[in-house]
Protein backbone atom coordinates (compact mmCIF):
# COMPACT_ATOMS: atom_id res chain seq x y z
CA UNK A 1 0.00 0.00 0.00
CA UNK A 2 1.54 3.52 -1.04
CA UNK A 3 0.25 6.32 1.15
CA UNK A 4 -1.35 9.34 -0.86
CA UNK A 5 -0.29 13.15 0.35
CA UNK A 6 -1.28 15.65 -2.85
CA UNK A 7 -1.21 19.65 -2.47
CA UNK A 8 -4.08 19.52 0.16
CA UNK A 9 -1.33 18.04 3.09
CA UNK A 10 1.36 20.06 1.26
CA UNK A 11 -0.42 23.27 1.83
CA UNK A 12 -1.67 22.36 5.01
CA UNK A 13 1.91 21.70 6.28
CA UNK A 14 3.42 24.91 5.17
CA UNK A 15 0.37 27.27 6.39
CA UNK A 16 1.19 26.15 10.13
CA UNK A 17 4.53 26.02 10.03
CA UNK A 18 3.92 29.92 8.82
CA UNK A 19 1.41 30.51 11.07
CA UNK A 20 4.34 30.18 14.45
CA UNK A 21 2.74 27.45 15.13
CA UNK A 22 4.41 25.31 18.41
CA UNK A 23 4.37 22.00 16.16
CA UNK A 24 4.08 19.80 19.49
CA UNK A 25 0.36 18.56 20.43
CA UNK A 26 -1.93 22.05 20.99
CA UNK A 27 -5.63 22.49 18.68
CA UNK A 28 -5.04 20.79 15.52
CA UNK A 29 -4.23 17.68 17.92
CA UNK A 30 -7.58 18.57 19.17
CA UNK A 31 -9.45 18.88 16.62
CA UNK A 32 -7.99 15.78 14.62
CA UNK A 33 -8.97 13.66 18.36
CA UNK A 34 -12.50 15.27 18.16
CA UNK A 35 -13.32 14.23 14.28
CA UNK A 36 -11.98 10.77 14.59
CA UNK A 37 -14.12 9.82 17.68
CA UNK A 38 -17.27 11.77 15.50
CA UNK A 39 -16.07 9.52 12.74
CA UNK A 40 -15.65 6.25 14.73
CA UNK A 41 -18.50 6.65 17.22
CA UNK A 42 -16.31 6.64 20.17
CA UNK A 43 -16.57 9.00 22.99
CA UNK A 44 -13.09 9.53 23.02
CA UNK A 45 -9.97 9.69 21.40
CA UNK A 46 -6.29 10.60 22.12
CA UNK A 47 -3.78 10.99 19.24
CA UNK A 48 -0.58 9.16 20.41
CA UNK A 49 3.13 8.94 18.77
CA UNK A 50 2.20 5.49 16.91
CA UNK A 51 0.19 2.12 16.71
CA UNK A 52 2.30 -0.08 18.82
CA UNK A 53 2.45 2.80 21.72
CA UNK A 54 -1.31 3.08 21.68
CA UNK A 55 -1.87 -0.44 22.42
CA UNK A 56 0.94 -0.22 25.54
CA UNK A 57 -0.82 3.11 26.82
CA UNK A 58 -4.18 0.79 26.23
CA UNK A 59 -3.11 -1.92 27.92
CA UNK A 60 -1.89 0.54 30.99
CA UNK A 61 -5.00 2.54 31.23
CA UNK A 62 -6.95 -0.98 31.81
CA UNK A 63 -4.95 -1.53 34.53
CA UNK A 64 -2.70 -4.05 33.28
CA UNK A 65 1.12 -4.03 34.70
CA UNK A 66 3.78 -6.15 35.12
CA UNK A 67 3.60 -10.27 34.86
CA UNK A 68 0.16 -10.17 33.84
CA UNK A 69 -0.62 -12.05 30.59
CA UNK A 70 -2.36 -11.33 27.63
CA UNK A 71 -4.09 -12.94 25.41
CA UNK A 72 -3.11 -12.34 21.64
CA UNK A 73 -3.48 -14.23 18.49
CA UNK A 74 -0.06 -15.44 17.19
CA UNK A 75 -0.80 -14.40 13.36
CA UNK A 76 -0.67 -10.61 13.47
CA UNK A 77 2.22 -7.88 13.08
CA UNK A 78 4.77 -8.16 15.94
CA UNK A 79 3.63 -4.92 17.74
CA UNK A 80 0.47 -6.09 18.92
CA UNK A 81 2.75 -8.60 21.98
CA UNK A 82 6.12 -6.12 21.67
CA UNK A 83 3.66 -3.68 23.25
CA UNK A 84 2.59 -5.97 25.68
CA UNK A 85 6.52 -6.81 26.26
CA UNK A 86 7.44 -3.33 26.67
CA UNK A 87 5.15 -2.85 29.65
CA UNK A 88 6.66 -5.61 31.37
CA UNK A 89 3.37 -7.85 30.75
CA UNK A 90 3.71 -11.04 29.00
CA UNK A 91 2.13 -12.18 25.86
CA UNK A 92 0.07 -15.66 25.74
CA UNK A 93 0.03 -16.77 21.76
CA UNK A 94 -3.29 -18.46 20.69
CA UNK A 95 -4.04 -19.75 17.52
CA UNK A 96 -6.47 -17.82 14.94
CA UNK A 97 -9.31 -19.37 13.37
CA UNK A 98 -9.20 -20.94 9.82
CA UNK A 99 -11.95 -18.14 8.83
CA UNK A 100 -11.19 -15.32 9.09
CA UNK A 101 -7.52 -15.50 10.83
CA UNK A 102 -8.34 -14.12 13.95
CA UNK A 103 -9.25 -14.96 17.11
CA UNK A 104 -12.82 -16.81 17.43
CA UNK A 105 -14.76 -16.50 20.57
CA UNK A 106 -14.30 -20.20 21.22
CA UNK A 107 -10.61 -19.66 21.66
CA UNK A 108 -10.70 -16.71 23.49
CA UNK A 109 -13.76 -18.60 25.88
CA UNK A 110 -11.00 -21.63 26.16
CA UNK A 111 -8.50 -19.14 27.46
CA UNK A 112 -10.14 -16.39 29.12
CA UNK A 113 -9.26 -18.01 32.71
CA UNK A 114 -5.80 -18.31 32.18
CA UNK A 115 -4.92 -14.40 31.43
CA UNK A 116 -5.66 -10.82 32.70
CA UNK A 117 -6.43 -9.12 29.38
CA UNK A 118 -7.35 -10.26 25.64
CA UNK A 119 -6.30 -8.25 23.05
CA UNK A 120 -8.17 -8.57 19.50
CA UNK A 121 -6.88 -8.05 16.21
CA UNK A 122 -8.99 -7.21 13.47
CA UNK A 123 -6.38 -8.21 11.28
CA UNK A 124 -7.44 -7.44 7.58
CA UNK A 125 -9.93 -5.97 9.08
CA UNK A 126 -11.84 -9.53 10.23
CA UNK A 127 -13.25 -10.28 13.05
CA UNK A 128 -16.05 -12.80 14.59
CA UNK A 129 -18.57 -12.06 16.68
CA UNK A 130 -17.48 -9.20 18.34
CA UNK A 131 -20.73 -8.68 20.60
CA UNK A 132 -19.56 -12.42 21.55
CA UNK A 133 -16.10 -11.56 22.15
CA UNK A 134 -16.73 -8.35 24.61
CA UNK A 135 -19.42 -10.49 26.41
CA UNK A 136 -17.10 -13.56 27.37
CA UNK A 137 -14.66 -10.83 28.72
CA UNK A 138 -17.19 -8.85 30.30
CA UNK A 139 -18.19 -11.87 32.05
CA UNK A 140 -14.81 -13.38 33.36
CA UNK A 141 -14.01 -9.53 34.18
CA UNK A 142 -10.99 -9.16 32.11
CA UNK A 143 -10.49 -6.27 30.13
CA UNK A 144 -10.69 -6.49 26.30
CA UNK A 145 -8.72 -4.21 23.85
CA UNK A 146 -9.06 -4.23 19.93
CA UNK A 147 -6.32 -3.95 17.99
CA UNK A 148 -7.66 -2.13 14.85
CA UNK A 149 -4.48 -0.75 13.77
CA UNK A 150 -5.32 -1.69 10.33
CA UNK A 151 -9.06 -1.59 10.23
CA UNK A 152 -10.07 2.48 10.56
CA UNK A 153 -12.70 3.06 8.09
CA UNK A 154 -13.96 -0.81 8.49
CA UNK A 155 -17.31 -1.88 10.22
CA UNK A 156 -18.75 -4.98 11.95
CA UNK A 157 -23.06 -4.71 11.77
CA UNK A 158 -22.59 -1.07 11.27
CA UNK A 159 -20.45 -0.30 13.88
CA UNK A 160 -17.14 1.14 13.76
CA UNK A 161 -14.35 -1.93 14.02
CA UNK A 162 -12.05 -0.54 17.39
CA UNK A 163 -15.07 0.72 19.21
CA UNK A 164 -16.76 -2.46 20.73
CA UNK A 165 -13.87 -3.13 23.37
CA UNK A 166 -13.01 -1.56 26.69
CA UNK A 167 -10.26 0.15 24.57
CA UNK A 168 -9.50 0.31 20.78
CA UNK A 169 -6.78 1.80 18.71
CA UNK A 170 -5.47 2.77 15.28
CA UNK A 171 -2.45 3.14 13.37
CA UNK A 172 -1.57 5.70 10.78
CA UNK A 173 1.79 5.02 10.14
CA UNK A 174 2.64 4.96 6.09
CA UNK A 175 0.80 1.71 4.94
CA UNK A 176 -2.56 2.83 6.41
CA UNK A 177 -5.35 3.86 4.43
CA UNK A 178 -4.58 7.16 6.26
CA UNK A 179 -0.92 8.08 7.29
CA UNK A 180 0.39 11.15 9.09
CA UNK A 181 3.91 9.01 8.73
CA UNK A 182 3.84 7.69 12.00
CA UNK A 183 1.05 8.28 14.76
CA UNK A 184 -1.70 6.19 16.54
CA UNK A 185 -4.93 6.78 18.58
CA UNK A 186 -6.71 4.85 21.31
CA UNK A 187 -10.26 5.63 21.42
CA UNK A 188 -13.22 4.67 24.33
CA UNK A 189 -16.71 5.39 25.85
CA UNK A 190 -15.22 5.04 29.52
CA UNK A 191 -14.85 7.80 31.37
CA UNK A 192 -12.29 6.52 33.59
CA UNK A 193 -10.11 5.11 31.31
CA UNK A 194 -10.18 8.12 29.07
CA UNK A 195 -8.84 10.50 32.46
CA UNK A 196 -5.84 7.49 32.65
CA UNK A 197 -5.24 7.84 28.79
CA UNK A 198 -4.97 12.03 28.93
CA UNK A 199 -2.84 11.32 31.98
CA UNK A 200 -0.52 8.30 30.63
CA UNK A 201 -0.01 10.06 27.63
CA UNK A 202 1.43 13.25 29.33
CA UNK A 203 3.76 11.61 31.80
CA UNK A 204 1.32 11.01 34.34
CA UNK A 205 0.23 14.48 34.72
CA UNK A 206 -3.18 14.82 37.19
CA UNK A 207 -4.01 18.22 34.95
CA UNK A 208 -2.45 19.98 31.91
CA UNK A 209 -0.73 22.97 33.34
CA UNK A 210 0.33 21.27 36.14
CA UNK A 211 3.29 19.49 37.86
CA UNK A 212 1.29 16.83 39.85
CA UNK A 213 1.70 13.43 39.15
CA UNK A 214 -0.46 11.00 40.86
CA UNK A 215 0.22 8.03 38.34
CA UNK A 216 2.72 6.82 36.02
CA UNK A 217 2.84 7.81 32.51
CA UNK A 218 5.32 8.67 29.72
CA UNK A 219 5.38 10.77 27.03
CA UNK A 220 3.44 9.52 24.35
CA UNK A 221 2.14 12.62 22.55
CA UNK A 222 1.39 13.40 19.01
CA UNK A 223 2.37 16.89 17.39
CA UNK A 224 -0.12 19.57 15.37
CA UNK A 225 2.32 19.55 12.87
CA UNK A 226 1.06 15.73 11.69
CA UNK A 227 -2.08 16.16 12.76
CA UNK A 228 -3.09 18.90 10.14
CA UNK A 229 -1.82 16.73 7.31
CA UNK A 230 -4.57 13.98 9.22
CA UNK A 231 -7.18 16.33 8.94
CA UNK A 232 -6.62 16.74 5.17
CA UNK A 233 -6.14 12.73 5.07
CA UNK A 234 -9.38 12.50 7.23
CA UNK A 235 -11.39 13.98 4.10
CA UNK A 236 -9.96 11.44 1.87
CA UNK A 237 -11.02 8.99 3.91
CA UNK A 238 -14.90 8.01 2.57
CA UNK A 239 -13.11 8.05 -0.73
CA UNK A 240 -10.72 5.92 0.25
CA UNK A 241 -13.20 2.99 1.48
CA UNK A 242 -15.20 2.84 -1.57
CA UNK A 243 -12.03 2.77 -3.43
CA UNK A 244 -11.23 -0.13 -1.66
CA UNK A 245 -14.00 -1.55 -1.67
CA UNK A 246 -14.48 -1.37 -5.49
CA UNK A 247 -10.82 -2.91 -5.71
CA UNK A 248 -11.58 -5.81 -3.59
CA UNK A 249 -14.59 -6.52 -6.11
CA UNK A 250 -12.61 -6.20 -9.10
CA UNK A 251 -9.96 -8.91 -7.68
CA UNK A 252 -12.46 -11.09 -6.01
CA UNK A 253 -14.22 -11.25 -9.39
CA UNK A 254 -11.00 -12.71 -11.08
CA UNK A 255 -9.61 -14.82 -7.91
CA UNK A 256 -12.25 -15.37 -5.92
CA UNK A 257 -10.94 -18.79 -5.56
CA UNK A 258 -7.99 -17.72 -3.51
CA UNK A 259 -10.24 -15.24 -1.47
CA UNK A 260 -11.69 -15.23 2.01
CA UNK A 261 -15.27 -14.24 1.05
CA UNK A 262 -16.62 -10.70 2.19
CA UNK A 263 -18.80 -11.55 5.58
CA UNK A 264 -19.72 -8.18 5.94
CA UNK A 265 -21.32 -5.38 3.96
CA UNK A 266 -19.17 -3.14 5.95
CA UNK A 267 -15.71 -4.66 5.31
CA UNK A 268 -13.21 -3.36 3.31
CA UNK A 269 -9.75 -4.87 2.82
CA UNK A 270 -6.34 -3.61 4.59
CA UNK A 271 -4.70 -5.72 2.21
CA UNK A 272 -5.60 -7.68 -0.76
CA UNK A 273 -4.63 -11.26 -0.08
CA UNK A 274 -4.74 -14.81 -1.54
CA UNK A 275 -4.09 -18.24 -0.15
CA UNK A 276 -2.44 -20.74 -2.45
CA UNK A 277 -0.21 -23.82 -1.74
CA UNK A 278 2.47 -22.76 -4.24
CA UNK A 279 2.93 -19.00 -2.49
CA UNK A 280 6.97 -19.40 -2.00
CA UNK A 281 7.28 -20.02 -6.41
CA UNK A 282 3.92 -17.62 -7.45
CA UNK A 283 5.58 -15.05 -5.43
CA UNK A 284 8.94 -15.30 -7.21
CA UNK A 285 7.23 -15.85 -10.44
CA UNK A 286 5.60 -12.38 -9.52
CA UNK A 287 8.12 -10.42 -8.63
CA UNK A 288 9.66 -11.37 -11.54
CA UNK A 289 7.23 -10.19 -13.78
CA UNK A 290 7.19 -6.81 -12.02
CA UNK A 291 4.48 -7.01 -9.59
CA UNK A 292 5.02 -6.55 -6.19
CA UNK A 293 3.89 -9.12 -3.03
CA UNK A 294 4.44 -9.32 0.01
CA UNK A 295 4.42 -13.10 2.15
CA UNK A 296 2.02 -12.26 4.64
CA UNK A 297 3.00 -12.10 8.58
CA UNK A 298 4.64 -14.96 9.97
CA UNK A 299 3.14 -16.28 13.56
CA UNK A 300 4.95 -14.34 16.29
CA UNK A 301 5.43 -17.14 18.38
CA UNK A 302 8.28 -18.86 16.37
CA UNK A 303 10.61 -15.62 16.25
CA UNK A 304 13.49 -15.96 18.29
CA UNK A 305 12.45 -12.77 20.38
CA UNK A 306 9.66 -14.70 21.69
CA UNK A 307 11.06 -18.42 20.98
CA UNK A 308 8.44 -20.36 21.83
CA UNK A 309 8.25 -22.50 18.69
CA UNK A 310 7.36 -25.51 20.58
CA UNK A 311 3.47 -24.17 20.55
CA UNK A 312 1.09 -25.61 17.87
CA UNK A 313 -0.20 -23.14 16.78
CA UNK A 314 -1.51 -24.63 13.15
CA UNK A 315 -3.67 -22.28 11.44
CA UNK A 316 -1.77 -19.23 11.81
CA UNK A 317 1.76 -21.31 10.36
CA UNK A 318 -1.28 -22.32 7.35
CA UNK A 319 -1.61 -18.97 6.78
CA UNK A 320 1.50 -17.57 6.74
CA UNK A 321 2.66 -20.67 4.46
CA UNK A 322 0.16 -19.71 1.85
CA UNK A 323 -0.59 -16.37 2.63
CA UNK A 324 0.55 -13.54 -0.31
CA UNK A 325 -0.88 -9.77 -0.36
CA UNK A 326 -1.00 -8.54 -3.53
CA UNK A 327 -0.67 -4.65 -4.76
CA UNK A 328 -3.23 -2.91 -2.68
CA UNK A 329 -3.15 1.09 -2.88
CA UNK A 330 -6.26 2.50 -3.59
CA UNK A 331 -5.28 4.44 -6.45
CA UNK A 332 -4.66 1.29 -8.91
CA UNK A 333 -6.53 1.43 -12.34
CA UNK A 334 -9.03 -1.46 -13.10
CA UNK A 335 -6.50 -2.29 -16.40
CA UNK A 336 -3.82 -2.71 -13.28
CA UNK A 337 -5.69 -4.79 -11.50
CA UNK A 338 -7.01 -6.97 -14.39
CA UNK A 339 -3.59 -7.54 -15.70
CA UNK A 340 -2.64 -8.83 -11.54
CA UNK A 341 -5.30 -11.17 -11.97
CA UNK A 342 -4.59 -12.47 -14.94
CA UNK A 343 -0.69 -12.96 -14.46
CA UNK A 344 -1.79 -14.68 -10.94
CA UNK A 345 -3.92 -17.23 -12.96
CA UNK A 346 -2.22 -17.68 -15.85
CA UNK A 347 0.87 -19.28 -13.21
CA UNK A 348 -1.67 -20.93 -11.21
C1 LIG B 1 -2.15 -5.17 13.70
C2 LIG B 1 -1.15 -4.11 13.99
N1 LIG B 1 -0.94 -3.75 15.27
C3 LIG B 1 -0.07 -2.77 15.59
C4 LIG B 1 0.64 -2.10 14.62
C5 LIG B 1 1.64 -1.07 15.02
O1 LIG B 1 1.31 0.21 14.57
P1 LIG B 1 2.48 1.29 14.35
O2 LIG B 1 3.28 0.89 13.18
O3 LIG B 1 1.73 2.58 14.15
O4 LIG B 1 3.28 1.32 15.62
C6 LIG B 1 0.45 -2.44 13.27
C7 LIG B 1 1.17 -1.75 12.20
O5 LIG B 1 1.05 -2.06 11.03
C8 LIG B 1 -0.47 -3.47 12.94
O6 LIG B 1 -0.69 -3.84 11.67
Amino acid sequence: MQPSFGSEEACAAYNYILSGGFLTEHKYTRQLESELAEFTGAKYCFMVSNGTLAISAALLAVGISKEDRVLVPTYTMIATANAVKLIGAVPVFADVDQRTNTLSVETIRSKINDVDAVIHVSLNNRCHDMNAIVETCKDAGKPIIEDAAQSLGSTWCGKALGTFADVGIFSFSSPKIISMGQGGCVVTDNDEIALRLRRIKDFGRDRPGTEEYSAFGLNFKFTDLQAVIGLEQLKKLPGRVRALSDMWDLYYKHLAKYMIPKADKGWIPWFIEIFVLNRDELAVQLRAAGIGVREVYPPVHIQKCYNESSLALPNATRVHQTGLWLPSWSSLSKNQIEAICSCVNLLM
